[in-house]
């Protein structure tokens, strides 16, 4: 790889040009189709009938009554859905048994001519069930719980290095503080939705989906079809957060109705329902003891989660890998515990692990800052480790250090008075808090083809997703940086399976995934026109390229991203209500490839890190089973009134080991910290640490 196969400059090199999105129009004229909006001839609608039991199995399903009602198609249940073979994730295994695993579970579906009629069906739809006793509560003490061997993202559940419990016995200051982090919801604005029809055999869905390529082979799995004859097209995306980072529900029973009815069908999931059936954030019952010498550099350093999982699979919050690599300590133990209860299933919520790992280590680091008199960005700057903790690797490049800095200067951090209670508005009390972030760099193997025309136009192929990203925008972008050709030359397609395959649009890796490929296939295609005399044929020049070899290489390096994280809040003595005055952060994360989209990923992350700190969560209802906030009346996310002042930076970063782009992922970032800054504010403003999220008013009054 070349150090900078980009050389920044005026176009024909847009790296990092504020281009507006591609689809920016269509989206705002409503022009932009979205898996709904998909409407074939003859097209049927479906709607989901839940399970109204914790736990337990059916004993009957009675469809008369739904099966009356004019223009009702079919009653799918367990006993005549079609057979699906055996699921890699048996989420997806559905209408295949009696077992109730969790309210909320789908146990039939009514298909007809109209949604209206659908939605009566399925309310017409009578089961029976054998309930059994359930539990939902996680506690940090729950008997269940158990080491997990593996936690999300493949990391192993419990690393230890030297001796944490006699180095933190013997530190003569610690902090031993247990913080929690409610379920959370993804909640996209557009919710689940597929249109599905079968054509000769032929499966063609449009799924709002993360990605294309992992719905298709699933879709392929289940239904025992090879994957050429199954089309699935995300081309436009309202949003996932990881919710729909791998194949949901809707999909599976949209193309399981259109089998058994022989008609298209549209399934668009109730925001209602969406609680249980896409996925949850994982609770998390964290305990962090941090042991230091005087001078506030840390000695000892355990991170010990308590979360749960479901019965239907093993999913483990990974939010003790973070303290794996932050600071320096010689003796460390991170484990994970988990137990399996009768709850939906949990899965990805952006930056899962770090978004609620670093709340708590974050916060606990904001306590021994308290305690030990030392400004909290000072005793980071004191606990920077030379190498990666865990593995002993060098970092690819760690410019944490300079995003304080540069935040600290930005935000006008000092000077400040560190005592509690000080800073008053007549009922209000105001502090200032930080906190930093990271997130790892990943990237996978993907694959595109770029084609250049006679007519000096190019077309990029790749099956990445736009989630609302600008992912046509910056794919562009590169593909021209590539071809040194004007971006306007250039036509992307995504969001279709049948274009060459490509990674989903999670992990903060979708950018550095497929732009790695598009530019290994402008590259190629470059180097076809030099050789090329003449005009090209008629049917232009083509490459195609993919990136398994170079996604497959382990890097000698630790390779995170890093940010730091100012707030400013404002709690109200009387009404107890805290509020957000000021949110800044400052993130080093490679070459940022299109500053305008980039800064509002930054700060849409960030955003949802303030929902997360003062007005997001979800309550298993322990008699009923399901969660207790299932709609955006009650599942409260931050509005624009709620954060009246954000500001996004960067650092030029400049990171040789990354990929030909030299970027970092973005898209998760900016949720971690932004919590632990927000409750660190509060701590600061009232001299009170609640360690209970979020920062509601009952709570803190
Ligand atoms: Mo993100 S939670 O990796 O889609």
């Amino acid at each position: 790889m070349s150090p900078d196969p980009f050389p920044l400059g005026p176009p024909p090199y847009p790296l990092g040009a504020p281009l507006a999105r591609r689809e920016g129009r269509e989206k705002v004229t409503g022009t932009a189709r979205y898996a709904a909006e998909h409407t074939p001839p003859g097209c049927a609608y479906a709607w989901p009938v839940a399970a109204t039991v914790a736990r337990g199995r059916i004993t009957a399903v009675d469809a008369a009554g739904a099966l009356a009602l004019p223009g009702v198609c079919a009653v799918l249940t367990h006993e005549n859905a079609p057979r699906l073979a055996v699921a890699d994730d048996p989420t997806l295994s559905l209408l295949q048994d009696d077992r109730v695993p969790h309210r909320g579970w789908y146990v039939a579906l009514a298909v007809a001519d109209s949604l209206e009629t659908a939605r009566a069906a399925a309310e017409a739809v009578r089961v029976s069930y054998a309930t059994e006793e359930h539990d939902v509560l996680l506690t940090a003490g729950h008997p269940g719980l158990y080491e997990a061997e593996i936690a999300n993202g493949g990391y192993p559940g419990t690393r230890e290095r030297g001796d944490f419990e006699g180095e933190f016995a013997a530190a003569p200051v610690t902090v031993d503080a247990t913080y929690i982090v409610p379920p959370l919801h993804n909640h996209p604005m557009e919710p689940h939705a597929s249109t599905a029809h079968w054509s000769d055999g032929r499966l063609t869905v449009h799924d709002s989906s993360q990605g294309a390529t992992k719905v298709c082979e699933d879709l392929a799995a289940l239904f025992s079809l090879d994957t050429s004859r199954v089309t699935v097209v995300s081309e436009h995306v309202g949003g996932g957060f990881g919710s729909k980072g791998t194949p949901r529900p809707q999909v599976v029973l949209a193309a399981m109705a259109a089998r058994h009815t022989g008609r298209p069908v549209k399934l668009s999931l109730p925001r209602r329902e969406m609680a249980a059936v896409v996925g949850h954030r994982a609770p998390t019952v964290q305990r962090v003891r941090l042991g230091a010498g005087d001078d506030g550099v840390l000695t000892a350093l355990a991170h010990e989660i308590a979360t749960h999982t479901s019965t239907v699979k093993e999913f483990v919050e990974q939010a003790a890998v973070p303290a794996r690599m932050m600071y320096t300590s010689p003796n460390s133990r991170t484990v994970h515990r988990v137990v399996p209860l009768d709850v939906p299933t949990p899965s990805w919520m952006r930056a899962p692990g770090e978004a609620p790992g670093m709340y708590a280590l974050e916060s606990a680091v904001d306590e021994l800052a308290v305690l030990l008199d030392v400004d909290p960005v000072e005793l980071r700057l004191r606990n920077e480790p030379d190498t990666e903790p865990d593995s002993d690797r060098a970092f690819s490049s760690r410019h944490l250090i300079g995003c304080l800095r540069e935040g600290a200067k930005r935000f006008g951090w000092l000077p400040r008075d560190p005592r509690p209670g000080v800073r008053r508005e007549g009922d209000l009390l105001l502090g200032t808090g930080v906190a930093a972030a990271t997130y790892p760099v990943y990237v996978a193997p993907s694959s595109a083809e770029a084609q250049a025309a006679a007519d000096g136009s190019y077309r990029v192929r790749v099956n990445a997703t736009d989630i609302g990203t600008g992912a046509r925008t910056v794919l562009a972008q590169i593909a021209a940086a590539a071809l040194t050709v004007p971006e306007e030359r250039v036509h992307i397609e995504i969001g279709n399976s049948d274009l060459p395959p490509a990674m989903l649009a999670g992990g903060s890796m979708g950018t550095a995934s497929w732009g790695w490929a598009v530019h290994k296939a402008c590259m190629a295609l470059r180097a076809q026109l030099r050789h090329h005399d003449g005009p090209l044929p008629a049917g232009g020049l083509t490459a195609v390229a993919d990136t398994r070899q170079e996604a497959a290489e382990r890097s000698p390096y630790a390779r995170h991203a890093f940010g730091a994280t100012f707030a400013e809040v404002q709690a109200d003595t009387v009404s107890g209500e805290v509020r957000l005055r000021r949110l800044l952060g400052v993130y080093a994360a490679g070459r940022i490839l299109n500053s305008r989209t980039a800064r509002s990923q930054f700060i849409g992350g960030m955003t949802m890190g303030l929902g997360m700190a003062l007005m997001e969560g979800s309550r298993l209802d322990p008699a009923f089973g399901d969660f207790a906030e299932c709609d955006l009346a009650s599942y409260h996310v931050p509005v624009c009134a709620d954060v009246p002042q954000i500001e996004a930076h960067w650092l030029d970063e400049e990171d040789p080991h990354l990929n030909p782009m030299g970027s970092k992922g973005i898209g998760e970032i900016g949720i971690v910290g932004t919590a632990a800054a927000v409750a660190n504010a509060f701590r600061h403003a009232t001299g009170i640490r609640l360690r209970d999220l979020p920062l509601s008013a009952d709570k803190v009054l």
